[in-house]
């Protein structure tokens, strides 16, 4: 068992691989945490509490001037008893009142992990992968109880929170507030990691040191958004990217969040991730419950690196799901930078033979296939081949791209809909809105309104039919606009602030119903790029479009910054041409090619206008993506580089779970001239083994290639590239 209960003195002790995490019940009622810590075998008490009297910090005991809210670490804290900082979460009740207490009323601990009610989270496939602690709490006054379930990982450093709140009163409740999960660091000497960003420049890190006061990040977007991702982390002091503790902290969850630390007045440090408590509530009726979404915690004291791999495994294994989870991404080729609006069939089926023998497998027609879609101003809702472009229809088309040895996968925006579409025309009020006010609109669109189940069904109807009507093999789920007017025709007045989550349940249940009906359909998520790219997605979906953005050296940068939680398999990467569409940069096909294989490897654009010496450069990549593919999709990442100490290049390497195996990639950013020498150190070999670089037969030991490290060619020029393939010789 990884959860261990010492009755005697209250203490709750999950065990991870490495860690060791405390909480402790003290007075019978309040639930501290104690703190998250390297592993220990037992806990007796050489951090246990200490209460004084502390100035302006109000005491729930009148009896007790030590013990107060203000000051005690806590695992979820409410607001109005004396605590002052912010709380995890907070309520109105039937009379207006907002004091409550949640106090500890039992426990249960099972091998296991549950499912959450309508939401995505990681799961467990044998019960003996993790165990489950679910603390009940109570308010005596009002019957309102939550439950905290942590699942702590046998095999791995990770723990998953949620909470779950019932109304077991005979009241009604307001929720205004409800976090995933909170715990109180004792120290505050962290730095805080974020990703953040915008269209096209998603996922860049930032680093902050922790000062008094709280500092967040969120979205109000209606979505995880471009702007910031669902993901901090904690660095102590001298943590970098190999060494030194690290908490990483990832919401599964595709909507409005909030992710926060409050530093207070004894320096502590107060996390919290949940639902963005902005415009957020929800009317807790006598007898029914709200579930929040899950929280990923994980510990690491290999830095940076360390998380990552941890991260990368989890979500890898236990959080996508489907028969593509353990298989080889195909190669695939994108028409939208292609070709954009202007296509039809003897278009596309040039393009999709051209791409066949380059070797690429899998042809993707993006937007403009439907309706009356000749721009972004029409036709969204209306899922219907555009008469014009496709005559004979999408089983045709799709027949005659698989004929010449490619599948055929198709793009879709099904949350979304057109002013100027027969769907809107037929039901002007199936869009986000409120009532009486003109409605915003985003690239020429509205968003359907998924908090309605008349909607979901039959936007699942409609795509369903789309999928069994042609030899579909792959879907990218597109969604291009952010939320306004969030409400909702069909809701009560009490209700229009439950919308913007009601609208992410829907999108869930619509994925659910449809990736399961449709197994053998690789489905790829997309928002404008990478404007949802986050766990909720992935559970549904095993890969996302990264970014709009495909320009190689700004890929560099948003790739790195999405490794940082998520897998390369789930990075949708592709080469684009030059000139970029995005920056009017022209960067060589070599370079395009190495910074596209670091993710999940793909093309976009006109195949049917290279030259000969282009087509034989790409069949070249191709079949070398294909002999590093289970490398890349399925390996350990090691980032070689630290771009915040040296802008000038970047390396990364996919090195085999046996570490037998390894791909190095080094490309060149900026260039100086009379440069100095680059020797790269390898990370992640096995320092006991020799390895052989497969393009030259050279032999080296892992430990010279990992401490000294290797020279590469002299002089590296701007936008140069080097892929290095090495395998162990015996
Ligand atoms: C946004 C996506 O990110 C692009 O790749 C492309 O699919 C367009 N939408 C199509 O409208």
């Amino acid at each position: 068992m990884s959860i261990e209960f010492d009755p005697l003195n209250g203490v709750f002790h999950l065990k991870t691989l490495t860690s060791s995490y405390l909480i402790q019940i003290i007075r019978d009622r309040y639930v501290a945490h104690l703190g998250w810590f390297g592993r220990i075998d037992r806990w007796k008490g050489s951090n246990a509490l200490a209460f004084v009297d502390r100035s302006f910090s109000p005491n729930p005991d009148p009896s007790d001037r030590t013990f107060s809210l203000d000051t005690l670490p806590q695992e979820y804290p409410g607001y109005g008893r004396t605590d002052y900082r912010s709380p995890a979460f907070q309520v109105r009740m039937h009379d207006g009142s907002s004091a409550i207490d949640l106090f500890y009323s039992g426990h249960t601990i099972f091998k296991g992990k549950k499912r959450l009610p309508g939401l995505p989270a990681v799961y467990v496939e044998n019960e003996s992968e993790a165990d489950t602690l679910e603390l009940t709490l109570k308010d005596p006054v009002s019957s309102l109880t939550c439950v905290l379930s942590y699942t702590v990982w046998n095999d791995r450093d990770v723990i998953t929170r949620n909470a779950s709140f019932s109304n077991e009163s005979d009241k009604r409740i307001t929720l205004l507030r409800a976090m995933s999960a909170s715990l109180d660091f004792e120290v505050s000497d962290y730095r805080m990691l974020q990703l953040s960003g915008a269209h096209c420049r998603e996922r860049h890190p930032i680093l902050r040191h922790l000062v008094p006061g709280s500092q967040s990040i969120e979205s109000r977007r209606g979505t995880s958004s471009h702007q910031q991702n669902p993901f901090i982390a904690l660095l102590s002091p001298t943590t970098d990217e190999d060494h030194g503790e690290v908490f990483g902290f990832n919401l599964v969850y595709s909507g409005n969040f909030l992710a926060q630390v409050e530093v207070d007045q004894f320096s502590s440090a107060r996390v919290m991730i949940g639902i963005n408590p902005f415009e957020f509530e929800w009317l807790l009726e006598p007898g029914s419950s709200f579930q929040t979404p899950e929280l990923i915690m994980v510990r690491s004291e290999e830095g940076l690196g360390g998380m990552s791999r941890t991260f990368h495994d989890l979500y890898r294994s236990r959080l996508c799901r489907g028969k593509f989870r353990d298989s080889e991404r195909p190669v695939l080729i994108n028409s939208w930078e292609g070709t954009y609006f202007d296509f039809n069939s003897k278009k596309i089926e040039a393009m999709a033979q051209e791409a066949a023998s380059l070797g690429i497998e899998l042809f993707v027609l993006d937007d403009g296939w439907f309706g009356k879609r000749d721009d972004d101003k029409s036709s969204l809702g209306d899922w219907v081949p555009n008469e014009r472009k496709l005559p004979d229809g999408l089983k045709p088309l799709a027949e005659r791209v698989r004929s010449v040895g490619i599948d055929f996968g198709l793009w879709l925006e099904p949350e979304m809909i057109s002013v100027n579409s027969d769907l809107y025309r037929a039901h002007p009020d199936w869009c986000l809105h409120c009532k009486g006010r003109s409605r915003s609109e985003g690239r020429n669109q509205l968003v359907l309104d998924f908090s309605r189940s008349d909607v979901r069904d039959y936007i699942v109807e409609t795509i369903s039919s789309v999928l069994r009507s042609a030899p579909i093999s792959y879907v990218k789920w597109d969604m291009n606009r952010h939320l306004t007017e969030i409400g909702s025709a069909t809701a009560s007045a009490e209700r229009q602030r439950e919308t913007a989550h009601r609208y992410i349940l829907g999108v869930y249940e619509v994925l659910e119903r449809i990736t399961t009906t449709f197994p053998d359909i690789l489905f790829e998520s997309c928002s404008g790029g990478g404007g949802r790219y986050d766990p909720g997605m992935l559970y549904y979906m095993p890969q996302t479009w990264t970014s709009d953005n495909t320009d190689a050296v700004s890929r560099v940068i948003i790739q790195r910054g999405t490794s940082i939680p998520y897998p390369a398999i789930s990075m949708g990467s592709h080469v684009s041409t030059v000139p970029n569409h995005q920056t009017g940069r022209t960067v060589p096909l070599a370079f395009r090619g190495a910074v596209a294989m670091g993710g999940n490897f793909g093309y976009e654009l006109d195949v049917t206008q290279l030259t000969p010496a282009e087509k034989t450069e790409i069949i070249n990549q191709v079949r070398l993506y294909k002999n590093i593919r289970s490398l890349v999709q399925f390996g350990d990442l090691y980032r070689l580089d630290d771009l915040g100490k040296d802008p000038t290049w970047a390396a990364w390497s996919y090195v085999a779970k046996d570490k037998r195996e390894a791909v190095v990639t080094f490309v060149m950013l900026r260039t100086e001239a009379n440069a100095p020498f680059k020797v790269l150190k390898l990370k992640g070999l096995d320092p006991g083994l020799e390895y052989e670089f497969l393009s030259d037969g050279r032999l080296f030991g892992g430990d010279e290639l990992m401490r000294v490290g290797v020279r590469l060619h002299y002089p590296l020029g701007e936008a140069d590239s080097v892929i290095i393939r090495l395998r162990a010789t015996k």
